[in-house]
């Protein structure tokens, strides 16, 4: 049988019962958009997340771009991002007419480097031009970003902490997860994702109230908050007082239905990834450029197993010749990328991404990855002679 690079099927044998049967349920009540499964699923979201809140919404990348809206991020501004991460992170800037500021990433951890934002942001002070407004850490391939270290260079700045937690959402640091240092976490439900639904999804989770309010408002079409509607004296639907300019970005009733199946098994998964995590580092020691580096303390998800490699092309190449499928996350840093050459402010010393874009390459991963196909692929890359 065909290796896949992640394996959804056999968590689909697991509790695919289950989700179709909350599927069906949706189906029958017909409350598709915003059904009681939502408000159900957030409430477990939050219990899992330790978080007052938890707002579901359409996709990662909105919830991303929530956050920014609800802290009224806007024209003028900068926001510090990685320069290695998926493009979603640094997206969502423009679109909210504030300009991504690029920093470079750990060599180790792939995560934003603390030394070097810091760098960033007093670049961009004395370049004058922009404000700094705000730090979008990412939890790259599961592991959290240094929130601790990140945190005091926030604080020195008075800039909110974002945590694109799309990869890495349930990770922590010393049992924590990044909301105990960050304003507020975004993640994704696309399949792939360690928790992923069976389509788009995504999720915000905050502690702040205010903020909260805002978000409930932009989620949908920038309708008015209860406060909102209090002060005007408006009594009619919420969503047909447009206090502010929003977007509809609603999590689907049966994405809902389906996630909450998955939310109920996800920490033991969580779990079931370090064990597998473990055995690849174990066999792989030695053999290629690097194995992954996690620091002490420190939970990774897992979103990806990422390995380097000198010759990276050339054991793409020989490993899908033997029939196991890779990935390159990614290819070209985001500062390289032609839809963001315009934004050139920062140190602009960004070679560590650029490095490790040719050397990165991911391998085969899900929490029920047996030992023996493990034990293929890890036979596959030692033939490797590149
Ligand atoms: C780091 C990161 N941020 C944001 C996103 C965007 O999530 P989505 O695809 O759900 O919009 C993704 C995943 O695709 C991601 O990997």
């Amino acid at each position: 049988m065909a290796i896949p690079f992640i394996d959804l099927g056999t968590q689909r044998a697991r509790i695919g019962a289950k989700i179709e049967a909350g599927v069906l349920k949706v189906i029958g009540h017909g409350a598709y958009i915003m059904g009681p499964e939502v408000k159900a699923f957030e409430a477990d979201l939050a219990t899992f997340a330790q978080s007052k809140h938890a707002l579901s919404c359409a996709n990662g990348t909105d919830a991303i771009e929530l956050i920014l809206l609800g802290l009224g991020i806007g024209a003028g501004d900068a926001v510090f991002v990685p320069a290695f991460t998926f493009v979603a992170t640094a997206e969502v800037v423009p679109m909210t007419r504030a300009e991504p500021v690029f920093v470079d990433i750990d060599a180790r951890t792939y995560n934003i480097d603390p030394v070097k934002l810091e760098a960033a942001i007093e670049a961009v002070i004395a370049e004058g031009r922009l404000k700094p407004a705000a730090i979008i850490a990412v939890d790259l391939f599961g592991q959290p970003a240094d929130y601790p270290a990140l945190k005091l260079i926030a604080d020195k700045y008075g800039l909110p902490l974002i945590s694109d937690a799309a990869q890495g959402f349930g990770g922590t640091i010393d049992g924590k997860q990044p909301l105990e240092w960050a304003v507020a976490t975004a993640t994704s439900f696309y399949p792939a994702k360690p928790l992923g639904c069976y389509g788009d999804g995504g999720a915000v989770v905050t502690n702040d109230d205010v903020l909260q309010d805002r978000l409930i408002s932009y989620r949908v079409h920038g309708g008015a908050t209860a406060a909102d509607a209090a002060a005007a004296k408006f009594e009619h639907e919420t969503k047909y007082l447009n206090v502010r300019i929003g977007m509809n970005s609603r999590l689907d009733t049966i994405q809902a239905a389906v996630l909450i199946e998955k939310l109920a098994i996800f920490a033991e998964e969580i779990e079931l990834r370090q064990v597998v995590a473990k055995r690849y580092n174990e066999a792989l020691e030695g053999f290629v450029t690097s194995v992954p580096y996690v620091k002490d303390g420190y939970v990774s998800t897992w979103a990806q197993y990422t390995i380097e490699h000198e010759n990276r092309d050339g054991l793409q190449l020989h490993l899908r010749e033997k029939g196991i499928p890779t990935a390159v996350y990614y290819p070209i840093p985001l500062h390289q990328q032609p839809g963001y050459a315009g934004f050139t402010s920062g140190t602009r010393n960004l070679s560590v991404s650029e490095a490790k874009s040719k050397t990165v390459i991911s391998l085969p991963f899900s929490p029920y990855l047996t030992a023996e196909t493990q034990n293929e692929i890890v036979e596959a890359i030692k033939s490797f002679k590149g």
